[in-house]
């Protein structure tokens, strides 16, 4: 241990910890039906503390994080499926940031549409079943059945750069899940209903809402558990230069 409590930096993992890293990093998929099994408030605390160790921009640690169990989250998802299943009420709620690009293009959206249909085939939901469609993308607003449901805010002064930082804890938070045996979906659908969770939150104005995140122990009989996105192998994306 070094001082801070931490492990010494210059630890050489042994076979084993390298193997219990990738298996962290190659087991993290994203869950849609989660068990109710509760996650014990340690755990999530663990997690959290372990999380925080994310590089940041001059050690700026921009996150703050909402945890909803309980009473607290079965308020905010009654709330958020009354406003998603009322078409007048749906249609006053648009997101604050543009996640996505504007335009679409070539090779995003194949990607796009291939983890949609790739999902819904599992499911059974074919092309044009908007009534199917809808309820399955409703899930979102129940944190797919997860017992912890996790919201990012962060302060509306912080720029791009903190926002790269902020997805460095997130994928920080979902690796350490795994090393308690916990899965995760990260969930920007929440982002369309910002101005009702600011509400049901009582987030400072100055918060913004970056995304959600679903966190428990997923359900191993759920078939939407069950896909596999692709990845483009590394000569697809990566330049040596030698
Ligand atoms: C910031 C972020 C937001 C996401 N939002 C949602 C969401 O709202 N609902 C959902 O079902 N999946 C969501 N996803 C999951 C992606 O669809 C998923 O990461 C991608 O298809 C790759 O699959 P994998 O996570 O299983 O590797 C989100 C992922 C990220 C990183």
């Amino acid at each position: 241990m070094s001082q801070a409590g931490l492990p010494h930096p210059f630890h050489t993992p042994t076979p084993e910890q390298t193997a219990a890293v990738e298996t962290a990093l190659q087991t993290r998929h994203s869950m849609r039906a989660f068990l109710p099994t509760p996650v014990p408030r340690e755990t999530i605390e663990r997690i959290l503390q372990v999380a925080a160790r994310a590089p940041s921009g001059t050690n700026t640690q921009p996150w703050q994080v909402h945890v909803l169990t309980g009473e607290a989250k079965d308020r905010l998802v009654q709330r958020l499926h009354a406003a998603y299943d009322d078409p007048e009420e749906l249609a006053t709620h648009t997101e604050e940031y543009a996640y996505y690009p504007r335009e679409w293009v070539s090779p995003y959206i194949d990607r796009r549409r291939k983890v949609g249909w790739d999902l819904y085939g599992l499911l059974g939901i074919t092309k044009g079943d908007k009534l199917r469609m809808h309820e399955q993308h409703g899930r979102n607003y129940s944190f797919f059945d997860a017992p912890v449901g996790l919201m990012f805010t962060i302060d509306r002064v912080m720029q791009q750069g903190s926002w790269l930082d902020y997805g460095m804890f997130i994928q920080n938070v979902m690796v350490a899940a795994r090393a308690h045996g916990l899965h995760t979906c990260p969930q920007a659908a929440f982002t369309q209903f910002h101005r009702l969770i600011g509400e049901e939150l009582q987030l400072a104005p100055q918060q913004m809402l970056v995304c959600g995140m679903a966190l428990g122990y997923a359900d191993p009989e759920a078939v939407e558990n069950t896909l596999v996105t692709e990845r483009e192998p590394i000569g697809g994306f990566v330049r040596f230069l030698e």
